[in-house]
């Protein structure tokens, strides 16, 4: 099960506020792993891309749809990818009708943490969970410690502040930390490559905890 896109959160019926998350990597984590001949559930935010041919697509709009989505279907998956962006912040009330404009007057935007999805998943599951750190600085510290307190088996993190990797590009370079302190580092690649590598890495992953809970 894959998660991609961002989350949008409404201000007002016509207003929203959200991220640059194109969905690229989450689609093509998805393609990546239809290849390799696993089901996939792709839930998804807003996103301009054609559905993977032969993904379970769950279409969702805000960080609480999101939230529910995963909830609902997370047990019955082996592996977790949660590559959305959801959005960490939501704004504290809805408007039911248009904000208007009004000629010399701020407007402040009272916004409310949303609910983490990735930290809010329960500890004594059967799947293995695999989040992304997206990071404009400290990558390895930022990324070690959303590792650990979001309780992820592995964590995938990616430098979003160069111009040609990370958010809305084609391109990413990745490091990828495992809970035993193990690390690896796929090389600037087109995200489709780098969604391959992915794939076989988590699955590798949940092999190896697999006949490591049956010896
Ligand atoms: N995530 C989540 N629910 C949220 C926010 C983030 O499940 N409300 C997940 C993302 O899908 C990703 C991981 O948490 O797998 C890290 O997301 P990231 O944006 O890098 O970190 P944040 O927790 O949002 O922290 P910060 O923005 O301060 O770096």
């Amino acid at each position: 099960m894959i998660t991609a896109g961002p989350t949008r959160e409404p201000i007002d019926p016509v207003r929203y506020i959200s991220n640059r998350s194109s969905g690229k990597m989450g689609y093509a984590i998805a393609e990546a792993a239809l290849q390799d001949r696993h089901e996939v559930v792709l839930i998804s935010g807003p996103v301009n891309l054609p559905p993977p041919r032969g993904a379970k697509l769950i279409s969702v709009t805000t960080s609480d749809e999101m939230f529910g989505a995963v909830h609902r279907h997370a047990p019955d998956c082996e592996i977790l990818v949660m590559c959305a962006a959801v959005a960490d912040y939501k704004p504290a009330t809805v408007a039911h009708q248009k904000i208007k404009r009004r000629e010399k007057t701020e407007l402040a935007l009272k916004l409310v943490p949303t609910r983490d999805v990735l930290a809010s998943l329960p500890q004594d599951r059967q799947y293995l969970v695999v989040g992304f750190a997206a990071e404009t600085d400290n990558l390895e510290k930022n990324a070690l410690k959303k590792l650990q307190n979001k309780n992820c088996d592995l964590i995938v993190a990616n430098d979003v502040s160069r111009a040609d990797a990370g958010v809305e590009s084609d391109e990413n370079e990745v490091t990828i930390f495992f809970r035993d302190g193990e690390r690896e580092k796929i090389a600037r690649a087109s995200k489709k490559n780098i969604a391959r590598e992915l794939v076989k890495i988590f699955a590798n992953t949940r092999e190896k905890r697999l006949t490591k809970k049956t010896r």
